[in-house]
């Protein structure tokens, strides 16, 4: 049993720091000098350790590379003009890495586990942070099996990791997307919600086609119809419409992205109206020709809000009015980046100082 939560930390000899080029961070290629690792076993989590960033041993018969118990998170570490460093939402994510654990059958992660050992990973690191327009420190907390063994069923071991990665912008521009309606990111009932590597490894064939078509990402509809909106590539979809703001309602297929809840709230606070439920393709595409489809954008931590430019459907692409300066979407980015840099009231405590 974990009595007290100490962290060993084994510090890097020699910092990679001198080596970055913060101007040219091509995203998660990059790694910050040091890692958290934990393990699971005998039915305990055991000390956690924080080590040098590094390869590791993975026995040829680990059960999550043959049957896929693997989960993660993304979070956000950023800078202030003052140099304070600070975590967006990490409650938010915890909870949601133990919804997708509970989902692919993995034990509960201790809160104070993962917060302390985020908390002691990132100020350690504190240096890698960086502090230009649109970039963070981009946090990824992952669990997988650790079992060498080839029989299913879920494995009696796993281990908890965080590393980071200082990252710029995702998408440096507006996006083209198109409706997919043959292939399917999830179906109701299954394990869309969760943030396990299955969801992202089957979206990868069918997005490629829809990149050899000149799409960025596509934008997912229902398994049963293929009516309803989904997610835009690994992002929340969401549509200014006449004024209101309109997003999918959550469901087992739809993952509850924390810059979704941010973006909601914001709008909530400005007074707009906000519509979380079934929102067709058709809808979309009736919008966007009586001109009452304002905008469309993507949500989500690593791509922050990202402008849809044209949206393909049923072989034809329909270009969205120019993003103007004071459009929802560029109000909120701004809006939340200087909430997450210090420079505006944090209103709804989403930050955590480090
Ligand atoms: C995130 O926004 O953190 C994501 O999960 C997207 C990621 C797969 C790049």
């Amino acid at each position: 049993m974990l009595d007290t939560l100490t962290i060993s930390t084994q510090p890097t000899a020699k910092s990679r720091l001198p080596e970055i080029d913060f101007d040219n961070l091509d995203f998660g290629r990059t790694f910050s000098d040091h890692m958290l690792v934990v393990d699971y076993h005998d039915g305990e989590w055991q000390q956690p350790q924080i080590v040098p960033y590094g390869p590791m041993t993975v026995s040829p018969a680990n059960s999550a590379i043959h049957y896929g118990q693997s989960i993660f998170e993304g979070l956000k570490a950023y800078k202030s003009q003052s140099g304070e460093v600070a975590l967006f939402r990490p409650l938010d994510n915890f909870h949601r890495l133990n919804a997708s654990a509970e989902r692919m059958c993995m034990p509960q992660l201790p809160e104070e586990i993962f917060m302390q050992g985020l908390l002691q990973l990132v100020r350690l690191d504190a240096g890698w942070v960086p502090e230009g327009p649109g970039s963070a420190l981009y946090i990824r907390p992952f669990m997988f099996a650790t079992d060498a063994m080839l029989g299913v069923r879920p494995s009696e071991s796993y281990r908890f990791m965080i590393v980071t990665c200082p990252v710029g912008l995702y998408y440096p521009k507006p996006l083209r997307v198109r409706f997919e309606e043959k292939y399917v990111r999830s179906a109701e009932g299954g394990a869309g919600y969760s943030k396990n590597a299955g969801n992202y490894g089957a979206a990868m064939y069918p997005t490629r086609l829809g990149q050899e078509e000149g799409y960025n990402q596509l934008i997912w509809t229902d398994a049963s119809e293929h009516k309803y909106v989904e997610e835009s590539g690994t992002m929340n979809a969401m549509f200014i419409i006449d004024g209101r703001l309109v997003t999918p309602a959550l469901s087992s297929s739809i993952l509850d992205g924390i810059t979704r809840r941010s973006v909601l709230q914001l709008a909530r606070d400005w007074g707009m109206q906000v519509e979380e439920r079934q929102v067709s393709a058709r809808e979309i595409m009736q919008a966007q020709a009586d001109g009452t489809l304002q905008e469309a954008f993507g949500v989500g931590t690593a791509a922050t809000i990202a402008s849809i430019a044209v949206i393909g459907y049923q072989g034809q692409d329909y270009e969205l009015p120019a993003v103007a300066d004071d459009a929802f979407s560029r109000r909120a980015t701004a809006a939340l980046a200087a909430i997450r840099k210090g420079q505006a009231p944090d209103a709804h405590n989403w930050m955590v100082r480090v």
